[in-house]
């Protein structure tokens, strides 16, 4: 009889070790959490398909944005559901647009929450589109002057920072080059540089009201096939100055994540979306998951694949556990 001299489990057999060996864990710093600002007062409007999520107003927002930075939460993601919509977006770069007004109203009751404000116009077009639609197709170079207005008047609101959205080509560059025209040449940009056009987004096209209108996203977002396309796209986004890239969804996309952070050694965000939010949420509902260590697992995977950001709608329930 011949006995193992390399033995895996000799390290696994108290939590104390276990503890000294664990290569990854998670931490309050990794979290993001996003929120949703619609208009009107007193307003707490439930996401039936995100338990704990809801479109808050203003002034909700600041009470949930000071319980939140109570809890450990640093940093936000804002969406904005506007009163009035429009064809091109336009209603996004206004001064007193709803996400301008949340940042200011963030700003001078919370001022050491980090804000970050999504840039697109799929939740300000009346068409649902993430742009300006040209012959039923959005048009890629039209959008970057909305992109670049919506950036600039959310950095004269008093955000930290902002993250296109949208995949149009040339959107980072844009933003870039309009930010530092106007002297906001040190706001970082976490662009989303190989979003998928996923079905994972359905819960929050409910939360944003932004479904679109006619046909899909298929013509901007990627094919969630594609690997080595979102190499090229995360590279576009870094020649043409991104601070942080980003990989949409998360869970289905962790060959990408890990591929991104091997390649370039910038910055990776992981966007748990609301799909996947969705889904354990549903299950834990029937009793058949532990939430608890399901969510755990799950983050903790993403930041083992290379993410040094997580963006997750589970960050409010765990934050105090870390
Ligand atoms: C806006 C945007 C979307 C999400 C983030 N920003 C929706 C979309 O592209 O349809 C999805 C986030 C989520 O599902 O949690 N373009």
């Amino acid at each position: 009889m011949t006995f193992p001299v390399t033995r895996l489990r000799r390290l696994r057999q108290t939590e104390v070790i276990r503890n000294l060996i664990r290569e990854t864990t998670l931490t309050r710093n990794d979290l993001m959490m996003p929120l949703f600002v619609c208009p009107g007062k007193g307003v707490e409007n439930p996401i039936s398909s995100m338990p704990g999520n809801a479109q808050l107003s203003v002034d909700k927002l600041v009470e949930k944005g000071k319980e939140l930075f109570d809890k450990g939460v640093q940093t936000v993601l804002l969406f904005g559901i506007p009163e009035q919509k429009d064809e091109t977006g336009e209603v996004a770069c206004q001064h007193n647009g709803i996400v301008q007004q949340a940042v200011q109203a963030l700003k001078k009751e919370v001022p050491n929450l980090f804000l970050v404000a999504d840039i697109c116009n799929c939740e300000y077009t009346t068409h649902g589109h993430c742009g300006t639609i040209v012959n039923g197709d959005v048009h890629n170079d039209f959008t970057l002057e909305t992109l670049a207005k919506q950036s600039v008047s959310l950095a004269e609101a008093g955000v930290d920072m902002v993250a296109p959205s949208d995949m149009m080509d040339g959107r980072v560059q844009a933003i870039r080059a309009a930010l530092d025209e106007k002297g906001f040449y040190n706001l970082p940009i976490m662009a989303y540089s190989a979003k998928y056009a996923s079905a994972f987004y359905g819960p929050f096209r409910e939360a944003a009201e932004s479904a679109p209108q006619f046909g899909d996203r298929k013509t901007y977002q990627m094919d969630p096939a594609n690997g080595d396309e979102a190499l090229r796209e995360v590279e576009l986004d870094i020649e043409e100055g991104a601070d942080i890239v980003m990989v949409k969804p998360a869970l289905n996309y962790m060959d990408i994540i890990f591929r991104v952070k091997n390649t370039f050694n910038m910055p990776v965000a992981a966007y748990n979306v609301s799909g996947e939010f969705a889904m354990v949420k549903a299950a834990a509902a029937k009793g058949w998951i532990d939430e608890k260590r399901i969510v755990h697992e799950l983050l903790t995977g993403l930041k083992r694949a290379g993410a040094d950001i997580i963006i997750s709608y589970h960050t409010q329930e765990i934050i105090q556990d870390l």
